[in-house]
């Protein structure tokens, strides 16, 4: 008697530093565990950095290492039956495909380009790097003097200086995830 095992998936969000990606995937998180009682496992860039990929630099060979250990462990929860959401910059669209074939052998994956303008990310600064790159006290700052490569097609575009936790947590779960959260 074997029993039902629900899907896993996998919400990707990136986009630039201050861009919202962390409270998006916290709030997803949230409502994810309290609507269909499934837990999360969330992937943020500034924790990856300090255990899993803890040593390594804004090269573009350390971040697309760095993408890589985290498109690992997501494409594990995947496999599982989990659902898994991640948080990173994740500028290079080669390394976001690397994570999304791997991610698709075993469940969904869906990218969501939190498109925050440059603008206003560089206004929020809540950790104050913009200013520092500005000023040439971090070389290479993703948006500043690093490249960020937009999404070509994302299965979603968020821009959260137009729109709110709460609605782009909506639009993310109006995806065609219903069928992965429920059993599958
Ligand atoms: S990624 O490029 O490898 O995907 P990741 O999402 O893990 O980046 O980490 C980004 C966070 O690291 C930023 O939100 C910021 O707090 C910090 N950071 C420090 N230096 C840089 C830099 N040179 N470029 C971008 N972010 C940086």
């Amino acid at each position: 008697m074997g029993t039902i095992r629900p899907k896993g998936f996998t919400v990707f969000m990136t986009g630039l530093s201050g861009a919202g990606k962390s409270t998006m995937a916290q709030g997803l998180a949230e409502a994810i565990e309290a609507r269909y009682g499934r837990p999360v496992t969330v992937l943020d860039g500034d924790v990856v950095r300090e255990m899993l990929s803890s040593g390594l630099t804004f090269s573009r060979a350390d971040r697309e290492l760095n993408i890589r250990r985290i498109g690992y462990v997501a494409g594990e929860v995947t496999r599982h039956g989990g659902v898994c959401v991640c948080a990173a910059i994740a500028p290079f669209r080669s390394a976001r495909a690397e994570v999304r074939a791997r991610i698709s052998q075993s469940g969904a994956f869906y990218e969501v380009y939190v498109a925050t303008p440059l603008a206003v990310c560089e206004s929020r600064d809540p950790k104050g790097l913009y200013r520092k790159a500005r000023r040439g006290e971090i070389k290479g700052f993703t948006g500043i003097d690093d490249p960020f490569e937009a999404p070509e097609s994302p299965e979603l575009v968020i821009d959260t200086s137009r729109t709110s936790v709460d609605e782009g947590v909506r639009k993310i779960l109006a995806l065609p995830l219903g069928d992965r959260l429920l059993a599958g």
